[in-house]
């Protein structure tokens, strides 16, 4: 299987070629395969921030333990958390679906009030953390779909939450940095490409009932 070559062709990249960037197409690839993954109820309480310019990169850097991914990476790609999932959110979800499938609000006022009863019941601690697992399948998702590009990342949570959100300006809009994936080519100089990959046999891995 193509996609299994390719997990174990990529690694977590700590060095990239800096000669190297991704084109608009590639790019654009990742944001929507990430866009794509599949969240509770479908309701997407997370966005990217991407960034591109050196500049930015450069501010960031010290934020991350100045981790050479972050200015040698073509791109960052943020995963940023809504700090307060809320009705708000299901609602602009009920928009989108409306438009989408072109129906009425009244064909899915069902589905809107099990929303809101799931997020109305949970605590905001919880609203976040259930929010920031779905961040993780779009991470998850977004490194699949640079691997099988032969595009290299490296997935990162090395960095002060509270710092990148202020760099960005997330806080204002509602969202909390919470990882990112560092993305462009594997510099040759990058030793860990040469790493035997460690992982669980899949008889410690898997539980068989
Ligand atoms: C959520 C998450 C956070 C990570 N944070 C960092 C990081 O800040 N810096 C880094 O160099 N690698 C980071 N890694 C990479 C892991 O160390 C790496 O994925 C792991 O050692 C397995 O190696 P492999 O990805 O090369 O197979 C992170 C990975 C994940 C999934």
């Amino acid at each position: 299987m193509e996609l299994l070559n390719q997990l174990k062709w990529r690694y977590a990249t700590k060095r990239f070629d800096t000669s190297r960037k991704l084109d608009a197409d590639q790019v654009n690839s990742l944001l929507e395969a990430a866009n794509l993954a599949p969240s509770s109820f479908g309701i997407q309480p997370f966005a990217l921030a991407l960034v591109e310019s050196d500049e930015m990169k450069s501010k960031l850097s010290p934020a991350a333990f100045n981790q050479p991914q972050v200015t040698e990476a073509s791109h960052l790609f943020i995963l940023a958390v809504r700090t307060d999932v809320s009705e708000q959110d299901v609602d602009q979800f009920v928009d989108r679906i409306v438009k989408t499938r072109e129906i009425t609000r009244e064909e899915v006022a069902d589905y809107e009030a099990a929303m809101k009863g799931s997020i109305n019941k949970r605590s905001a601690t919880e609203r976040f953390n259930w929010a920031a697992r779905q961040a993780y399948i779009a991470l998850g998702t977004l490194l699949s779909a640079a691997a099988i590009q032969n595009i290299d990342a490296c997935p990162m949570e090395g960095f002060s939450n509270e710092q990148f959100d202020e760099i960005l300006g997330l806080k204002e809009k509602g969202f909390t940095s919470i990882a990112m994936a560092a993305v462009g080519y594997r510099s040759p100089q990058d030793a860990y490409q040469h790493h035997k990959k460690v992982r669980k046999s899949l008889n410690e891995f898997v539980m068989k009932f």
